[in-house]
């Protein structure tokens, strides 16, 4: 049993495991985003937690990232790389993949 010490937590990343995410690439979204996490050396400051279905399927794989509050969309395995790099390390959001943000209230779409 893993014992994280919160005190160290920047980003917590929650990655929706539900079915349709799943069929998307989301489990091995979820290694992958882990395994670069723990390249980069940053497991002690981001906590990621599986989850079940978000509600937005058709936008999946879907990650949720507090305390950004922001929604991102599309997170599949050949895009986890630059995920981490951009979000996780740099703290700059891949706009392209904002699906929302609670500060400016709105869904973004394409297009
Ligand atoms: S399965 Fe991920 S949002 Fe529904």
């Amino acid at each position: 049993m893993a014992i994280k010490d919160l005190t160290l937590v920047e980003k917590h990343l929650f990655i929706c495991n539900g079915g349709t995410c799943t069929k998307n690439g989301a489990e091995e979204s979820t290694k992958k985003i882990r395994e670069y996490i723990a390249d980069e050396g940053m497991e002690a400051q981001v906590h990621t937690t599986k989850t079940y279905c978000n509600g937005r399927c058709n936008d999946g794989p879907v990650v949720i990232a507090m305390p950004e509050n922001v929604w991102f969309k599309g997170i599949t395995p050949d895009f986890c790389r630059k995920f981490v790099q951009q979000y996780v390390v740099k703290n700059q959001l891949p706009e392209s993949k904002v699906l929302f943000d609670y500060e400016e209230k709105a869904i973004r779409v394409e297009g």
